[in-house]
């Protein structure tokens, strides 16, 4: 059985886990439990191939392979590769991605439950990832506040309120016409319970959160900007550094996080799996549109 070290101010760390090993399902079952009470669970210090990192994310839910598909691993497009090393001039990954506070994949309609990074080259300086609690920041929000955010449904679409601009180290990575295509105009609840434990969070109010259903805009950016304030303050963040070979598993129904700006010169390479919820367990999604296009600016 692993033996368990709590982060702060949330987060454990696991040890005596092998990842590329088979976990028997009492072993899985322990690593479940301490991921949905602290939201970030570290296995650090694994050496894994492709498959073997798959196969462990694979226990948590159903892959959902990136948009940006340029960027898939050559033996799996469930992997995504996180880098800024250049080969013969030519990016081997994504660079900068997510380098705002967002919860992934919840411009999806069944958004994601949990990702995976498994670090392989740490650079000398940062490279560290960010975590923000939003169950915490729900909690402390005034009873005016929790009342007034309740009914609502935020409109979600990929990209970064924040930063549209595309050229931007801190805007979403950008599409091709043919991946914004692809990306639905969705709703999901601002207080929203989480699908497996129930505890109510905030839900992805910075990032892919344009607008509120049946609010005018500039309303509901000002609101969404409060709430992102309150929920992105330092004391609900937990900074998680990297060594190589460390595996990190985040609830997106719980959390924010955000990539931190690294030199561009100092590699720094990532794999990336992210997990969806079961259709049954995503709460109140609702598809406004089929496409991206005519979307808010
Ligand atoms: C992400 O948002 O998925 C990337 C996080 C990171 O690279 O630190």
């Amino acid at each position: 059985m692993a033996a368990f070290t709590a982060m702060s101010p949330f987060g454990v760390e696991a040890e005596g886990i092998d990842l590329s090993q088979p976990l028997a399902d009492a072993q899985f079952a322990e690593l479940e439990r301490a991921f949905y009470a602290n939201h970030v669970l570290a296995l650090r210090g694994q050496d894994l191939t492709a498959r073997q990192f798959l196969a462990f994310a694979r226990r948590l839910g159903p892959p959902q392979p990136h948009v940006i598909d340029q960027f898939h691993h050559p033996e799996d497009p469930d992997i995504l590769v996180l880098s800024n090393v250049k080969e013969n001039g030519r990016p081997t990954g994504l660079q900068d991605a997510g380098s705002y506070f967002h919860t992934d994949y919840s411009y999806l309609a069944v958004p994601a439950r949990a990702t995976t990074l498994y670090s392989r080259v740490v650079p000398k300086v940062g490279g560290d990832t960010l975590f923000a609690d939003q169950q915490a920041a729900y909690d402390d929000l005034p009873a005016a506040m929790k009342r007034r955010i309740e009914p609502l449904l935020a409109i979600h679409h990929y990209g970064n309120r924040h930063d549209v601009d595309e050229a931007s180290r801190t805007a979403a990575s950008p599409l091709s016409a043919e991946q914004k295509a692809k990306m639905p105009l969705i709703t999901h609840r601002v207080a929203r319970p989480h699908p497996v434990t129930g505890r109510k969070a905030l839900y992805a109010v910075s990032g892919s959160s344009f607008g509120i259903v049946g609010m005018p805009d500039d309303e509901a950016r000002d609101l969404l900007n409060e709430l992102a304030a309150h929920a992105t303050q330092p004391k609900y963040q937990l900074r998680f550094r990297y060594g190589v070979g460390d595996v990190v598993v985040w609830d997106n129904a719980a959390l924010l996080h955000s990539a931190t700006l690294t030199d561009p010169q100092d590699a720094r390479t990532l794999w990336r799996i992210t997990v969806l919820e079961a259709a049954r367990e995503a709460v109140a999604p609702q598809v406004l549109a089929p496409a991206f296009a005519g979307r808010p600016a």
